[in-house]
């Protein structure tokens, strides 16, 4: 065995008694699994649609997107036939959009080459985009019964707990670890319901901050709780806090409508509609700077009213503060088909960053504007 693949292999302690392991905690699964949407059936694509969701999001929070989106794309077909804006509009407020943009190309591969089936193979599905190894896992176990481990942050602390691990979860290596571990220990027969339960205890039980020992089906095996150091895991190491961005943004009226553009295809919150964005630039005041810039990228000539409520958002990586200004469009035509004029009415037919849309609620307040102050 090569040095790398020593220290990535774990062996389960002689003492971890796997049977009354899977007996204990499946039994308790069955009595205790909560009424989720997409337990209804084994719908492939359904489970595929629910596990991109609870990426990064909480059930709670999936739980009337989930509905909505399969409503309206209850098939495989029918979001690879969509228009991307409809189906970024029933991601809205979701955050992580390339979630949806991924799912999207990806069931229109699925359509392509699969006949509309998602493939049941970890080769296969790997490829598709936005199919991570525990989302492969994920849907290989739940929707196709395949022993394959699903491991996330949950399944990592519920593991670093019952086997004393005290590696860094942070780290990619630690994770291929883990994935080992549960293959160990994941039952042939019941593999989904496995990996569910193993959600489950984390996001019932195990949690983060005070688990509930007393109430844990597979206490008995927990080698950190007879330690009394389950607090004290998993290690985690540090994420860089997210670095803070100052950007201006023009909200432009004409009339009753307003200028809004569509972002890059590309990068963060690729394809959804904002009021125009700028980096400010030091030398100039905020307002000078924002007429000279949207003559510069749409050739229309603008004047700066007042200054709205400032807004805030957070990303993984980066924090957003948005200086808000609002703008009264003098003269010239927009250029292109990533700009438009929309009236309120026609808001709901967008996708908008929530940092957008919370300027789209201090706007009912803003008031109208002729003259610069
Ligand atoms: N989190 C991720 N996948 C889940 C699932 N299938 N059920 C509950 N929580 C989850």
């Amino acid at each position: 065995m090569s040095k790398k693949e020593q220290t990535l292999s774990y062996k389960l302690p002689d003492e971890f008694e796997v049977f009354g392991f899977h007996r204990d905690l499946l039994a308790w699964y069955d009595q205790q699994k909560r009424d989720l949407p997409w337990r209804v059936n084994r719908d492939p694509y359904r489970i595929w649609v629910s596990e991109i969701m609870l990426q990064q999001t909480r059930v709670e929070t999936v739980k009337p997107y989930y509905e909505n989106f399969m409503a309206k794309f209850p098939t495989v077909e029918a979001l690879a036939d969509a228009p991307e804006d409809e189906v970024l509009k029933a991601w809205e407020g979701l955050g992580y959009y390339s979630r949806a943009r991924n799912l999207q190309a990806a069931a229109r591969e699925v359509k392509a080459s699969y006949g509309g089936q998602l493939p049941d193979t970890r080769e296969e599905i790997a490829r598709l985009k936005g199919i991570g190894p525990y989302t492969a896992g994920a849907i290989l176990s739940i929707a196709y019964d395949k022993p394959e481990p699903a491991v996330d942050g949950n399944v990592m602390r519920v593991f670093a707990r019952l086997l004393l691990m005290e590696d860094d979860i942070a780290k990619p290596a630690v994770r291929k670890k883990f994935e080992q571990l549960v293959r160990q220990t994941i039952p042939a027969e019941r593999a989904g319901d496995f990996n569910q339960a193993l959600m489950e205890l984390g996001a019932m039980v195990c949690q983060p901050r005070s688990p509930h020992c007393l109430t844990c089906p597979v206490f008995d095996y927990c080698l950190a709780r007879r330690e009394g150091v389950q607090e004290q895991l998993p290690v985690k190491g540090k994420a860089k806090p997210p670095r803070p961005v100052d950007l201006l943004v023009a909200v432009i009226r004409r009339g009753d409508r307003w200028l809004i553009n569509k972002r890059p295809e590309q990068g963060l919150l690729a394809g959804l509609w904002e009021f125009p964005m700028f980096e400010p630039d030091r030398r100039y005041t905020d307002e000078e700077w924002l007429e000279e810039q949207t003559e510069r990228r749409f050739g229309i000539s603008i004047a700066v009213c007042h200054e709205l409520p400032s807004v805030q958002h957070t990303f993984s990586h980066l924090q957003w503060n948005l200086h808000v200004f609002l703008c009264e469009w003098l003269e010239g035509e927009p250029p292109s088909d990533s700009v438009r004029l929309v009236s309120q009415d026609e808001w709901e037919t967008y996708a908008f960053p929530v940092a957008h849309n919370k300027i789209i609620e201090h706007l009912v307040d803003a008031g109208h504007c002729s003259a610069k102050e």
